[in-house]
């Protein structure tokens, strides 16, 4: 018993430590320089007398405004200094989606600590019983580690490309820190194709399990007996919250590869345009005549917060499979747990699985 409590202790600390290390920095993040000008005040920079007696600042005011130049390369929009919605996206990706979004991180592992210390590990109360049922096959347990490992590799590489050269960068220096972005980045690029193909085999695999049931109002009215030490709400193979984290990932996991594949293929796959008119349709009123930039500025911020709203979930998942409660990882681990652990926790679905016909699997 002893050794499963270390087990699961190493697999969360292992599965978390570099998360939270770069979140914890993340919290004491500098101030931002801001350079876009410097390209237009080159351009600027006439000979004098160039400019005959046309002030200067009206030059500027039309440039800030986003006034188009002629140029003869294909690439039209080279004739836009500056793009004001550009200053605008790079604020609020540098500003609010990191400060918030280290902040959520932070919440999560600090409310995750506190429970701990006050709720301790959720024990299983009857025993080990020694008699072992089947959760989960081995291509549920394929699905669910190929996600997992993928998302891990995803969210650290976005953490660091958000927060890494305040955090990481000191710590390593410019030149470590400067290979591991490019490796990441690289990974990010291909293993965003293991995470979309686990979402679709996740959907497949497990959907028919999480609709909702009347049963899952009484789990959720019950907080799932989490802070009561003698409560376990009857539940089938999946609970209210872990029916809740199952939609979540499913629609985040979405949301996330979709505006990925925007950034993946810029100017090629735009989602904005046409979610917005669907939006609109409700009475939203934004806009959807977005240039390519835009779409692309908007796609990075959104892909920004679902990431790090994905992983403060994802925190709280990975702290209740190991060390948040007593005989959980095994499910996913060996793909069988205990009897006991089976009927205190998923009840119904205990019942269901012991009247089953021997040699049955579904
Ligand atoms: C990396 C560390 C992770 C660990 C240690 C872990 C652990 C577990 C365990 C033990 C279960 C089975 C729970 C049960 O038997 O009731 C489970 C289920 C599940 N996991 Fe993970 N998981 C991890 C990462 C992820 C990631 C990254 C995702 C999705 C992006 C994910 C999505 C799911 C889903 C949808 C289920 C089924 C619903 C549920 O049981 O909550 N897991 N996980």
């Amino acid at each position: 018993m002893r050794h499963r409590r270390l087990a699961g202790l190493g697999a969360f600390a292992l599965a978390l430590s570099p998360m939270a290390a770069i979140g914890v920095g993340s919290g004491v993040m500098g101030v931002l320089v801001f350079h876009a000008p410097a390209l237009a005040q080159r351009a600027l920079d006439a000979p004098s007398n160039a400019v005959g007696s046309k002030s200067q600042s009206d030059e500027w005011r039309s440039v800030r405004q986003g006034v188009q130049g002629s140029v003869a390369i294909p690439n039209k929009q080279a004739g836009v200094l500056i793009q004001s919605e550009g200053e605008a996206f790079r604020a609020a990706r540098n500003g609010p989606v990191s400060t918030y979004g280290a902040w959520v991180l932070l919440g999560v592992v600090a409310v995750l600590a506190l429970f701990f210390v006050l709720r301790g590990r959720i024990k299983l109360q009857s025993g080990w019983s020694g008699r072992l049922v089947e959760r989960f096959g081995s291509l549920e347990r394929f699905t669910h580690w190929m996600t997992a490992t993928s998302f891990v590799i995803l969210g650290l590489g976005g953490l660091n490309m958000l927060y890494g050269r305040y955090v990481l960068k000191p710590i390593v220096g410019a030149e470590a820190f400067s290979w591991l972005t490019r490796v990441g980045k690289v990974a990010h690029n291909y293993l965003a194709f293991a995470f979309m193909l686990g979402i679709v085999l996740m959907f497949v695999l497990w959907v028919r399990e999480n609709i909702p049931s009347r049963h899952d109002w009484q789990w959720l009215l019950r907080a799932g007996g989490f802070f009561s030490k003698h409560s376990h709400p009857p539940a089938k193979k999946f609970n209210a919250g872990q029916k809740l984290l199952f939609w979540l990932v499913i629609l985040g996991g979405v949301s996330i590869s979709l505006s990925g594949l925007a950034l993946l293929f810029p100017f090629k796959i735009s989602v904005f345009s046409g979610t917005f008119a669907f939006l609109d349709l409700f009475g939203f009123g934004l806009p959807t005549d977005l240039t390519p930039l835009q779409e692309t500025q908007l796609s990075q911020l959104w892909h920004g917060i679902v990431g790090l709203l994905m992983i403060a979930l994802i925190i709280g998942h990975i702290y209740i499979g190991t060390i948040g409660m007593e005989g959980a990882f095994d499910a996913m681990g060996t793909g069988k747990v205990d009897a006991n652990w089976a009927k205190e926790h998923h009840e119904l679905w205990a019942a269901e699985v012991q009247q089953r016909p021997a040699g049955s699997d579904d």
